[in-house]
C-alpha cells in the first residue's frame, strides 16, 4: 500500500508541471531544415486595456492555458536560437508562467508601444546576424507551418522584411495594409489613424513579421509617436523599408482563423471556441470517441487513450490524463487526475488531482477531492465524498459516505452512511482500514483508528478505539423492547380507546 503521500497530483510541484509541459520540439526540424536559424521576438507587455481585466491579457487561460504560452509554443517548434519575451504588466506573474520554458525576459519599462517593446531586445540581439521573427502574444492560432511559409518567403526572396498578412470581411479593429496601385506595400494604418477608404481596405495586418536585425533596428530608431495613440508603432518600419528601397514583402494566411488577435473578452471566447474545436478534432483522429464534441470541453495539455467514451457535457482540465477503454459519463468535471485504463466515471462527478487505476469506477454524484487514490477495481458509489484517502484493491464504497485522510486497504466493503469523523475541530487524524475489514452501514469511525484486517463493525457504530484483526465490534446501544409500551401511552393521552388496546390477535 502506498503512503497518502504517494499522490502525485498533490501540490505546488503539480502547479508547475501543468504550466510547463510541453513536449520538447526544438530538434523538430521542419521545412526550413538547419539552414536558417532566427531569433523570435513574443510581444507580451501590453496589459491589454480592452479586456477591461486585473490579469494581463497573456495570462488569461485558453483551453486552460495561460495565453502567452502559445505563442512560446510555436516559437520552439521553430528553428529558433534565442527566444525573447517582451513583458512589462504583471511581468512577474508572466515569468513564473514562463519558468522551465527556453525563453529570455525582456523588460519594457513602461509599454509605448510595439515598435518600443521590440527595441527593448536591441542588446539581447546585438550581433545577432539572422532574421527576427516577431509574434504578437495575443494571436494564439498561428499555425507553425504558417510562419514556415512566412520565413521561407523571407529566405528565398531575399527580404529585408516580410508580413503575414490576412483578409478578413469584418477588419475592425485591426491595421490595414496599404499597397500601391501596382499591388506594392506602402505601409501599415492603424485603424485609429486611418481615412474612411483606408478602413474599408480588408487586408491586414496580422502582427507576425520577419526583418533582419541591422535594418529592423536602424528602422526602429527612426519610429516616432507622432499617431493618434502616441504609440511607436512596429508597423511603422513597413514604410521606412519603403522608403529607402528596400526589398520586401508579404505572405498572406490562408486561414484566416489562425490570425485572429484577442483585444476584448468576446474575442478570447472566440478564440477559446476555435481552440477547444481544434483540441477536440486532434482527439477525435487519434481514436477517442467524443459522442458531442461541441459540449465536451478538453484543455490543451489533456491526454486520452485510445477507444475512450466520453458522452456530452464532460470538462477535462488541466494536465489529466485518461487511459484507454475509459467511460465518462455526462456533467462530470476531471481537473488534474489520471485515470489508467478502463476506468469508469459515471454521471455527474467532479475528480480533482486523484489517481484512480485500472478498472475504478466512479459514481454516479461521487466527489473525488485532492489525494484520492483508489487502486485497482475499487468502487465509489453515489454520494460518496473522498479526500486523501486510499482505496485499496476492489475495496467499496457505494452510498452516501465520507471518507477523509484514510488508508484502506483490500477489498474492503465501507457501508452505506458511513462517515470518517476526522476532524477535532483543531486537527486532521488518520484512519486505517486494513485488508478484507467490513463496516456496517451508518458507521462513525473516530479518527485517529485502526481496524485490523478482517474485522467487522456492526451497523450504526460509533467506533472511537482500535478494532483488533478478525473481531467484532459494536460501538451502540443495546435494543430494549418494551411489549404494548406505546398502545399504553397512547390511551393514557387518550389518542385510543380501552377496546382498541386489547392485544391484536397475531
Ligand atoms: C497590433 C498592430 C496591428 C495589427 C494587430 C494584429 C501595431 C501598432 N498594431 O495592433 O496593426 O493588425 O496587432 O493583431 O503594432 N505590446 C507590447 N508592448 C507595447 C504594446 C503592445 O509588448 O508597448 C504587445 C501586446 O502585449 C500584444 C501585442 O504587442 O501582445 C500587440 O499589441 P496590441 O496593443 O494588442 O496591438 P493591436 O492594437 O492589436
Ligand atoms: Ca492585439
Amino acid at each position: 500500500m502506498h503512503p497518502n503521500g504517494h499522490n502525485e497530483f498533490s501540490g505546488e510541484r503539480y502547479q508547475q508541471q501543468y504550466y510547463h509541459k510541453f513536449p520538447n520540439r526544438d530538434s523538430d526540424p521542419g521545412p526550413m531544415g538547419a539552414k536558417m536559424t532566427i531569433a523570435t521576438v513574443i510581444l507580451a507587455a501590453g496589459l491589454g486595456k480592452r479586456m477591461k481585466s486585473k490579469r494581463a491579457k497573456v495570462l488569461h487561460p485558453i483551453a486552460g492555458r495561460p495565453m502567452i504560452l502559445y505563442s512560446v509554443e510555436a516559437a520552439r517548434r521553430l528553428p529558433s536560437d534565442k527566444i525573447l519575451v517582451v513583458v512589462a504588466h504583471q511581468a512577474e506573474a508572466v515569468k513564473q508562467v514562463l519558468e522551465g520554458q527556453p525563453t529570455q525576459i525582456i523588460h519594457q519599462g513602461r509599454p509605448l508601444g510595439t515598435g518600443h517593446a521590440v527595441l527593448q531586445t536591441q542588446a539581447a540581439l546585438a550581433n545577432f546576424p539572422g532574421p527576427v521573427l516577431i509574434l504578437n502574444a495575443d494571436v494564439p492560432l498561428i499555425k507553425v507551418e504558417t510562419i514556415r511559409s512566412m520565413l521561407k518567403t523571407h529566405q528565398d526572396h531575399d527580404n529585408e522584411l516580410t508580413l503575414l498578412t490576412g483578409r478578413f470581411s469584418d477588419p475592425k479593429g485591426y491595421g490595414r495594409v496599404i499597397r500601391n496601385p501596382a499591388g506594392d506595400l506602402l505601409s501599415i494604418v492603424e485603424e485609429a489613424d486611418a481615412t474612411p477608404a483606408q478602413r474599408a481596405l480588408r487586408e491586414i495586418n496580422t502582427g507576425f513579421y520577419v526583418a533582419n536585425a541591422p535594418f529592423l533596428f536602424s528602422a526602429l530608431k527612426e519610429l516616432t509617436s507622432d499617431n493618434s495613440q502616441h504609440e511607436y508603432y512596429l508597423t511603422d518600419i513597413v514604410q521606412i523599408a519603403v522608403r529607402q528601397g528596400l526589398k520586401l514583402g508579404a505572405v498572406e494566411v490562408p486561414d484566416s482563423e489562425e490570425v485572429m488577435g484577442i483585444n476584448t473578452r468576446e474575442d478570447l471566447a472566440r478564440i477559446e471556441r476555435a481552440v477547444r474545436g481544434r483540441i477536440a478534432e486532434r482527439h477525435l483522429s487519434e481514436g477517442v470517441t467524443l459522442l458531442d464534441p461541441a459540449s465536451t470541453w478538453i484543455d490543451a495539455d489533456v491526454t486520452i487513450g485510445r477507444d475512450t467514451l466520453i458522452y456530452p457535457n464532460v470538462y477535462l482540465e488541466g494536465s489529466s490524463r485518461i487511459g484507454e477503454d475509459c467511460v465518462i459519463h455526462s456533467h462530470t468535471r476531471i481537473n488534474n487526475c489520471r485515470l489508467e485504463t478502463a476506468v469508469t466515471v459515471l454521471d455527474s462527478c467532479v475528480l480533482n488531482e486523484s489517481v484512480l487505476e485500472e478498472g475504478a469506477t466512479v459514481g454516479p454524484f461521487a466527489h473525488l477531492r485532492p489525494g484520492t487514490f483508489l487502486h485497482k477495481g475499487a468502487k465509489i458509489g453515489n454520494f460518496v465524498e473522498v479526500k486523501k484517502t486510499e482505496m485499496g484493491e476492489k475495496s467499496k464504497a457505494n452510498h452516501l459516505t465520507y471518507l477523509g485522510d484514510a488508508t484502506i486497504g483490500k477489498e474492503v466493503n465501507i457501508g452505506a452512511g458511513t462517515i470518517i469523523c476526522n476532524y477535532d475541530g483543531v486537527h486532521k487524524h488518520k484512519t486505517i482500514i486494513e485488508d478484507h475489514v467490513f463496516v456496517g452501514s451508518d458507521t462513525q469511525l473516530v479518527a485517529p483508528v485502526r481496524i485490523g484486517r478482517g474485522a467487522v463493525i456492526g451497523a450504526g457504530s460509533t467506533i472511537t478505539q482500535d478494532v483488533p484483526p478478525d473481531s467484532l465490534a459494536v460501538g451502540r446501544a443495546k435494543q430494549e423492547i418494551k411489549k404494548n409500551w406505546a398502545k399504553r401511552k397512547k390511551k393514557a393521552k387518550g389518542i385510543i380507546k380501552e377496546e382498541m388496546v386489547k392485544p391484536r390477535k397475531e
